[in-house]
């Protein structure tokens, strides 16, 4: 079969800007916004930033490019598409299982995914309504504490979250997604600018800004490592054939370094951004940076409630957070649903609706376990905890160790020479990274941090 003459039956991005804006689309959303204030906050700050952005440049960003060039190739969902370029590189055939884990991971990421975006929507109401007006963090501590003690209400918000997701999915994530995100991320970093400013009127910001960027190494634990990488394949939304999926729409002109870096780049960014929006105020207001996954919601109100303008700005932030929630939880279930079109023959519809279907039971117990479960544990984790931790830490990781596996190890030189179309030197240094640096980085994590040793 001829490389070049392999189109997808998906159909393929208008251009260049269409793959940049859906994968940074689904790069940017709660991750940067949400989890990752938190979660630096819960390791502490300085030591886990820079553990994150070695992450994100060492090993991330090598495999980014690996798993785009997979898709391009393969033209195929990653089912299919791994099945199809291990049999052209004489592979085993059960490669086709990493296509397997990511579809899991897309399905499983997606249930809880929509219960937190759920969350985004509706402190969007409680913005608009002007709630926040003149709270301190006591008054939106117990605001917050009350809303996840409600099963009702983050049953009901989660289940719009769903179901708008599943809206886009069923009609196509490409179709009108482009403009939207356009306008979409230069608004959510101008309202991040916007914060960051106030957090430097609160006169706490170099304070924050120290706590994030002055490493204090013996604030790291095991854990802290694990969770550093996991993050950074959850915030590029790699390491489950989303990416692959993506890239296999991609034109055979476009240089897939190049768009790469520009979606760390932007992804980084907004996430270091949110975190010197959230800090200021978390310092000035003498909070606590491990609060926890109610961080953001604890904290950036206190400043809505306060500034000129607060219920405009507000009602703003919440809305940009919902939407680029959205544009990242529509992408979670497409490996799943390109594989069902391709494999089973359904239509998107009936595949769009049956995911979303089931990920919103799953989702149930999400909700569930921030109130009537909260006391049942697993390895002293409750079940969104479990969750999110077996997904970002262990499932998209080793998606990812594989993923470099195969691109570097069972993939022909000569296949990814042509396909990333890099300078000789440039693409020594991919391959260096991609072959030897992130897999080894990876099993090293995954020995020291899961604690495989004993
Ligand atoms: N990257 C998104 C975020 O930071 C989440 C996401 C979207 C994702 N698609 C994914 C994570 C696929 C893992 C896999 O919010």
């Amino acid at each position: 079969m001829s490389q070049t003459k392999r189109i997808s039956i998906h159909g393929q991005w208008s251009s260049r800007w269409a793959f940049i804006l859906a994968a940074t689309g689904a790069a940017v959303g709660l991750g940067n916004i949400w989890k990752f204030p938190y979660i630096m906050g819960q390791n502490g700050g300085g030591a886990f930033v820079m553990l994150y952005l070695a992450c994100i440049l060492l090993v991330a960003t090598p495999i980014f490019i690996a798993e785009v060039m997979l898709g391009r190739r393969a033209r195929r969902s990653p089912v299919q598409g791994m099945a199809v370029l291990a049999e052209e590189e004489s592979a085993a055939p059960a490669w086709k299982y990493l296509g397997w884990m990511g579809v899991v991971a897309g399905f499983l990421i997606l249930s809880y995914y929509s219960v937190i975006m759920g969350w985004a929507m509706a402190y969007v109401e409680r913005a608009m309504t002007g709630s926040f007006h003149g709270l301190d963090g006591a008054a939106l501590k117990s605001m917050f504490e009350a809303f996840k003690a409600d099963p009702m209400e983050l049953l009901f918000w989660h289940s719009l979250a769903m179901l708008i997701t599943m809206l886009v999915v069923v009609r196509g994530v490409r179709a009108g997604l482009e403009a939207f995100t356009v306008l979409l991320m230069p608004a959510l970093f101008v309202i991040l600018l916007l914060l960051v400013g106030y957090g430097m009127s609160t006169g706490h910001f170099v304070e924050a800004f120290s706590y994030m960027f002055t490493p204090d190494f013996s604030k790291l634990t095991a854990n802290s490592v694990v969770v550093a990488l996991g993050h950074s394949f959850f915030t590029l939304s790699i390491g489950m054939g989303l990416i692959m999926a993506y890239g296999s729409y991609m034109p055979e002109k476009v240089s897939i370094t190049q768009t790469a870096l520009f979606v760390v780049a932007a992804d980084t960014t907004i996430a270091l951004l949110a975190g010197l929006a959230i800090y200021p105020v978390v310092f000035a207001n003498g909070l606590e940076p491990a609060a926890g996954p109610g961080l953001v919601f604890q904290t950036l109100p206190i400043a809505f409630g306060q500034m000129p303008l607060g219920v405009l700005v507000g009602t703003l932030f919440f809305a940009l957070l919902t939407l680029a929630a959205w544009t990242s939880s529509i992408s979670m279930i497409e490996p799943a649903v390109a594989h069902l079109v391709e494999k089973r023959g359904w239509t998107r519809v009936k595949a769009g609706i049956w995911l979303g279907l089931g990920a919103w039971l799953l989702g149930i117990a999400s909700v569930l376990s921030f109130n009537y479960w909260n006391e049942f544990k697993m390895f002293g984790k409750t079940f969104f905890e479990l969750l999110d931790f077996t997904t970002s830490n262990i499932m998209l990781p080793l998606g990812g160790l594989l993923i470099a596996i195969f691109a570097t190890w069972m993939m022909r030189r000569e296949t990814s020479f042509a396909e990333l179309g890099l300078s000789p030197r440039m693409y020594a240094v991919w391959r260096a990274l991609t072959r030897y640096v992130a897999p080894l980085g990876i099993v090293i994590i995954f020995v020291y941090g899961l604690g495989l040793l004993g």
